[in-house]
Parts: structure tokens; sequence; C-alpha cells
């Protein structure tokens, strides 16, 4: 069986190229360009290129992008602060504070205080409570991402057997509400998972978000799986995804490529979202 390559670089520019047509055309009714506030506390290294993907991604988009640069030992009352204040900011629609936040910061509290209409990571209480009742508003850029791309390549998972490995609040959990929202029979597992294969063999499509190199082998998946990698980690200096993308060669139907697969779309479903909060706030003033 020849393996698809599922590459999401392409429509990764794709879609920035339509958010900047459609913020070019905007631009002149509301009498501005989106503002997005990026917030990096630290100095954790791949965070720093996220970053700069996001900003980057931001020129090309027609999106003013708001670097936040604070200290790792920037307290909450410090952090929250800010958010406030970047709540009120007339010219900023969309806040993203990057992740991880060091361990002396309370993650939860700050996502929680960001306003729900200018979340365009999806990660507020609010915009994850929308999701799990199947009524999206803004969602998770990753899964997001997933979704799209399953989609241009003409994969449905309705009434699909599943898997996600992986059950983080970035992706794994609101991954499977959006399988589960498109009538996917979705089974989660994690790191208490006892046995992941058998699991894995059962699935028509394995999705998996774990950062453990090459933990998804040819002999984990049955012939035929569709694998979407959406892990990310480094190996002997390269960066690798969660599936041994070589040994599956010739037995997957379909493979997400790490790098140039998911991760650009992670980006690319970020100006969306800023888009989107745009046109919301628009509509209400
Ligand atoms: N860290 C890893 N992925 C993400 C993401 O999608 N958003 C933010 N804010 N931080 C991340």
């Amino acid at each position: 069986m020849k393996t698809k390559v599922l590459w999401g670089k392409d429509l990764a520019q794709e879609v920035i190229q339509r958010v900047a047509s459609q913020i070019k055309v905007l631009k002149t009714t509301v009498g501005r360009m989106p503002g997005l506030a990026v917030v990096l506390v630290g100095n954790d290294p791949p965070s720093q290129i996220y970053v700069s993907h996001k900003t980057r991604a931001c020129e090309r988009a027609g999106i003013r992008s708001l670097g936040h640069h604070l200290s790792s030992h920037t307290t909450m009352e410090e952090i929250l602060y800010l958010i406030q204040r970047l709540n009120t900011q007339e010219e900023v629609d969309g806040i993203l504070v990057q992740l991880p936040l060091p361990p002396h910061l309370n993650q939860s509290k700050i996502l929680g205080s960001i306003d729900p209409n200018k979340d365009v990571d999806g990660f507020h209480p609010y915009n994850m409570g929308k999701l799990s009742l199947g009524e999206e508003s803004i969602a998770p850029c990753t899964p997001k991402g997933v979704m799209a791309l399953l989609d241009y390549y003409g994969i449905p998972v309705e009434g699909r057997e599943v898997v996600v490995v992986g059950a983080s609040n970035i992706v794994g959990k609101p991954l499977a509400l959006m399988l589960v929202n498109r009538m996917a029979t979705v089974t989660i597992c994690h790191i208490m998972t006892k046995d992941l294969a058998i699991h894995t063999q059962r699935a028509e499509i394995v999705f998996t978000a774990t950062g453990v190199p090459h933990l998804v082998k040819r002999d984990m998946v049955r012939e035929g799986a569709i694998i979407v990698d959406i892990g990310i980690s480094r190996k002997q200096g390269k960066i690798v995804g969660d599936a041994d993308f070589q040994g599956l060669q010739g037995w997957a139907r379909a493979i997400t490529p790490v790098p140039g697969g998911v991760g650009p779309m992670t980006v690319a479903m970020l100006m969306e979202n800023t888009l989107q909060a745009f046109r919301m706030r628009a509509r209400t003033r």
C-alpha cells in the first residue's frame, strides 16, 4: 500500500492568504487592522520559536501583533494586571498566553482571566464549555487545524473508530470533543492506559499528541490506518513526531509528517481565530 503524506504547510499558507484577503476588506469598514497580543513568560526555547512563527504569520495575514515578553520571575499579580489591560484595550482583538508557563504561575487562573471574546486559543472555560456542548465558538487551534486537515484531504470521521493518544487540555481533550461532535467513536488513551496497542490496533484513525518520539509504530496500528501525528520532540537534534514515520510507510494509508503536517495548521488556525474575534468585536460595537 502506498502511504499518502498529508502535508499541512501548503494548506496553512492558503488559509493565511484567505485570512489576509478577508482582513483587507474588513479593515476599511472597521477602520483598523486586527490586533493580537502575544504574551510570552520566560525563556523556554521552543516557546520562543513558536511565538516567532505566530508573529511572522501575523505579518502575512495583516494582523498587528503586540508582543509582551515578560521575565520568568513575573508574579501572578503582574500577569493578571497585564491581561486586564489587554482585555479592555480597544485595538486588541485576541490575547494569547504562550504555554507552558513557569511553574510558580497558576495557569488555570491566568487563562480564566482572559476575556472569552478575545480568547483566540479557545482555552477559557467558557469556550471549552461551548465546545463540549457541541456549540463551538472560538476553538483551540491545534485540534481545529487537525480537523481542517482531515476536511481538506476528504477524510470523514463520522461513524469511524478513532483513538486519541494524549489527554492534554490543549490538544487531546478538545480534539476528542471535536471528533465526538462529528459523531466518531472516540477512545482517549493517556499516560495511565495499561495497554496502548490494544486500543490503537482497533482504530481506523490514530491521533497522537504525547511528545514521546516514535511511540506509535507499525505493529501498534492496523494495516491501512490513518495516522495524525500531533507530537513534536527532538531526537538526536532532529525534530520528530510521535509516529515512526519511516516504519509506517507502506503500512498506513496516510500519515501527517513532522515537521510540515499539523504544526503549520496550528498557526493558520490562530490567524483564523483572530479574524473571528475581530469580526465578533466589530459586530458588537
Ligand atoms: N503551547 C503549545 N501549544 C500551544 C497553543 O496552541 N497555544 C498556546 N498558547 N501555547 C501553546
